[in-house]
């Protein structure tokens, strides 16, 4: 892993991928900033977060021969690299929500955000955004409901170690998706899926509520809920939220 650290920037994964123009890039160069002034997340949303206090980072990945059909494995990939390193923080209520928020205690700690590059029908490489709460205690501006490591264990935490184990999961997750693993990272995803089996009141993009079980992850990484009359309906990111 090579680590190139900036004082300040507006988004690591936007600097990364000018970085990544350059076609010598080195596999898992990762770029970390402790003042991200313009974060982006899913969805066209922002970052939020205060400087020198958590983790924002991207970490450029190179792939020889990853169909675009196993891009959900991907993302299963990098959630549970950073799942297992928060579990090993013993945060209570840990769990991974579809697709790749991590909650504890019900509110969010870290955000992912994954930018495909497509050749043909495989990704040739990706940039994988990282924004984990770890030191910030105020979150008075949130909009949403928000947590850190801090705010759950009460421990101070130190950030290039807490980055460097991040960057080695990842890398650990990765060769078992090179080395096609798929059903290891589906299980290991599906194990800490939040609301997983558990009756669940969702909400659709006209904002109608509907009650629901989440059993599953289709092939093309859609949310599959079970509805009352035992009917799986498949759903993607921009189709459905959690009421
Ligand atoms: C989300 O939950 O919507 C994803 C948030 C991803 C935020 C990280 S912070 C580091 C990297 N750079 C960005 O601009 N975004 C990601």
């Amino acid at each position: 892993m090579k680590i190139i650290k900036l004082n300040a920037i507006d988004s690591t994964n936007s600097f990364l991928k000018d970085l990544a123009k350059n076609s010598t890039l080195e596999n898992f160069t990762v770029v970390a900033t402790d003042n991200q002034t313009n974060g982006r997340g899913q969805q066209e949303t922002t970052w939020q977060s205060k400087p020198f206090k958590n983790l924002t980072f991207s970490v450029f990945i190179r792939f020889k021969n990853l169909a675009i059909q196993h891009k959900k494995y991907l993302n299963f990939a990098i959630s549970l690299a950073v799942f297992e390193v928060l579990s090993d923080e013993k945060l209570p209520k840990l769990f991974i929500k579809w697709p790749n928020d991590i909650l504890s205690a019900n509110k969010k700690i870290c955000g992912i955000l994954i930018e495909n590059t497509f050749i043909g029908d495989r990704i040739k490489n990706t940039i994988v955004g990282i924004g984990l709460n770890v030191n910030q205690i105020d979150f008075s501006n949130a909009i949403k409901s928000v947590t850190s490591l801090k705010i759950e264990t009460n421990k101070d935490y130190n950030l290039d170690f807490l980055l460097k184990k991040i960057i080695s999961k990842i890398e650990e997750k990765v060769q078992l998706l090179n080395s096609e693993k798929f059903d290891d990272l589906e299980q290991g995803y599906l194990k800490f899926l939040f609301k997983k089996n558990t009756t669940t009141m969702f909400k659709d993009s006209n904002g109608n509520l509907f009650m629901g079980i989440i059993s599953g992850i289709s092939k093309d990484g859609k949310l599959q809920v079970t509805l009352e009359d035992d009917l799986i309906k498949e759903f993607g990111i921009k189709e459905i939220s959690f009421a």
